[in-house]
C-alpha cells in the first residue's frame, strides 16, 4: 500500500506540473516569435533607427523583448526545479515508511527482513523509473506548442487554387488584358479598394494607369497576377478568364516589375536568368541595353557576375528598378506591367527607356502604373484612377480637358503652358 499512495502522490504531482507548464511553454513560444520580429526590425532597420536617433527606444523594446521571455523560462524552471526535490522527499517518506512498518510487522512475526528489503528495492526502481518519465514528459507542453504551431502552417491551404479543367490561351484578336466589371476587396477591409473596373489593353498597345496614392494602382496588377481572387467581374488574358488558366501558364504570359525593387542575392545574371533559365548572354545584354541597365553593369568590374547582396542593397534604387525591368523584360511575354518601376529613373533615362521599349518590343502589351505625368503622357490610353474607381479613359489630351482628376494631376506637374498646349 505504501509504493501504491507513492506512487498516486508522485502522478499526481507530475500532472500538476504538467498542467502548470502547458500554458507557460506556448506563452514561451510567442515569447520568442516576438523576439525573432523586434530583432529583425531592429537590424534591418538599423538606418532608419540611426536617422532618427532612436537607439535608446530600440533598446528598450528589445529588452522588453528578451525579459518577458526570461520571465516566462524562470518561472517554468521554478517549477521543474520544484519537482525535483518534492520527488526525493516523497522517495525519502516512502523509504521511511517502509522501514517502519516494515520493522513493526517484522518484531510482530509477519513479515520478513528480506521482504522489507524486496518492497523497498522495488519501490526505490518503480519512483526512480517515474522520475525519468516525468523529466521527459515537461519537455511534452513544449513540444504540443511547437508541434500545434507546425500544425498551423502545414495545414494553411492556398487561397488561390488552380481549377481541375483548365482552359488554353485562345490565340485570336482578343485583347491582351480585360478587366470586365471587376471588383475587390482585400480581406477584412470595408470597402472595395477596385468597384467597377472595365478596360482593356491590346497587343503593341501601351496602357498606362495613374493616380493618387492608395487609388489601387498596385492592386491592379496583382490581379492580373492573380496573387488575389476578384470578388465579382472577370480578367481575361488574350480572351481566356485567368481564373480557368493554370497559375503557371497565366504568369509564364505576363513580364512583371514590382513597385519596391527586389533583387536576390547572387549576381546579377543569376538575377536575370530568373526570367528566363535558359537566357543566352546575347539575350541578357539585350535586356539590359533596354532598360537602360548595360552602361553600369558595364561599368562593373565583375560586368553580370558582378555579385548582388541579400535584397540588392549594394545598388541604387535606381540601378535596382532597371535589373528588375530587365529580368521582367528578359521573359519576352506577351504583356509587360511595370509598377511604378519609372520612378526612381532620372528623366533623361526614363525617357531612352520608354523609347527603347517601343521600339524593341513592338507586339507586347504593356501595362504602365506611373506617378509622373511626363512619363504617361504619350501612352495609347491612359486610365485615370480615382479611389478605386475610372475617372476617365482616353488620351492625354482628351483628358487634359475632360477629366477633372487628370486635370488636377497635370496642373500639378506640368507648367500652365504645357498643360494648355495641348
Ligand atoms: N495586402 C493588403 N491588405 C489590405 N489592404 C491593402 C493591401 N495592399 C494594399 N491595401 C490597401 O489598398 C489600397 C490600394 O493600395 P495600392 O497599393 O493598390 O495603391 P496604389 O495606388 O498602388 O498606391 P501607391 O501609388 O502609393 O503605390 C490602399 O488603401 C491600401 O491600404
Ligand atoms: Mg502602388
Amino acid at each position: 500500500l505504501i509504493p501504491v499512495f507513492c506512487i498516486l502522490l508522485f502522478l499526481l504531482l507530475a500532472w500538476i506540473i504538467l498542467k502548470k507548464s502547458g500554458p507557460l511553454s506556448a506563452q514561451i513560444q510567442r515569447r520568442m516569435d516576438h523576439i525573432n520580429q523586434v530583432v529583425r526590425e531592429s537590424i534591418t532597420g538599423v538606418r532608419v533607427i540611426r536617422a532618427f536617433d532612436n537607439g535608446t527606444y530600440e533598446q528598450h523594446r528589445c529588452d522588453k523583448a528578451f525579459s518577458g521571455y526570461a520571465d516566462n523560462m524562470i518561472k517554468l524552471n521554478k517549477l521543474f526545479a520544484f519537482l525535483n526535490p518534492t520527488v526525493w522527499l516523497v522517495m525519502g517518506l516512502s523509504m521511511a515508511a517502509i522501514v517502519w512498518f516494515g520493522g513493526l510487522m517484522s518484531m510482530e512475526g509477519t513479515m520478513q527482513i528480506g521482504e522489507i528489503t524486496a518492497v523497498t528495492e522495488y519501490t526505490i526502481m518503480t519512483l526512480a523509473y517515474l522520475i525519468m518519465a516525468a523529466l521527459s514528459c515537461v519537455t511534452l507542453p513544449k513540444m504540443k506548442s511547437c508541434l500545434d504551431r507546425l500544425e498551423e502552417i502545414l495545414h494553411m491551404t492556398p487561397e488561390i487554387k488552380d481549377t481541375q479543367t483548365q482552359s488554353s490561351m485562345t490565340v485570336g484578336n482578343k485583347p491582351a488584358v480585360q478587366f470586365d466589371h471587376v471588383t475587390f476587396s482585400y480581406n477584412g477591409a470595408e470597402e472595395p479598394v477596385l468597384q467597377n473596373l472595365s478596360f482593356s489593353c491590346y497587343a503593341g498597345k501601351t496602357t498606362a494607369i495613374i493616380g493618387g496614392t492608395g487609388s489601387g494602382k498596385s492592386t491592379i496588377a496583382t490581379l492580373l497576377l492573380r496573387l488575389h481572387d476578384i470578388n465579382s467581374g472577370k480578367i481575361s488574358v488574350n480572351g481566356t478568364d485567368i481564373r480557368t488558366l493554370s497559375q503557371e501558364k497565366l504568369r509564364d504570359n505576363i513580364g512583371y516589375v514590382p513597385q519596391k525593387a527586389f533583387l536576390f542575392s547572387g549576381t546579377i545574371a543569376d538575377n536575370l536568368r530568373m526570367g528566363c533559365k535558359t537566357a543566352t548572354m546575347t539575350q541578357m545584354k539585350k535586356a539590359l541595353r533596354i532598360s537602360q541597365a548595360e552602361h553600369f553593369v558595364d561599368g562593373l568590374h565583375l560586368g553580370l557576375n558582378a555579385p548582388v547582396s541579400q535584397s540588392g542593397s549594394n545598388f541604387s534604387g535606381g540601378q535596382k528598378q532597371r535589373l528588375s525591368i530587365a529580368r521582367a523584360l528578359i521573359k519576352e511575354a506577351p504583356v509587360l506591367v511595370f509598377d511604378d518601376s519609372f520612378s526612381a529613373l532620372d528623366f533623361k533615362t526614363d525617357a531612352a527607356l520608354r523609347r527603347a521599349l517601343k521600339k524593341e518590343t513592338p507586339q507586347t502589351a504593356k501595362i504602365i502604373i506611373a506617378q509622373r505625368i511626363s512619363t504617361i503622357m504619350d501612352a495609347d490610353q491612359i486610365i485615370v484612377l480615382d479611389e478605386g474607381k475610372i475617372a476617365g479613359i482616353g488620351k492625354h489630351p482628351a483628358l487634359v480637358r475632360n477629366c477633372q482628376v487628370y486635370q488636377a494631376i497635370a496642373k500639378s506637374q506640368l507648367s500652365s503652358e504645357e498643360v494648355t498646349a495641348v
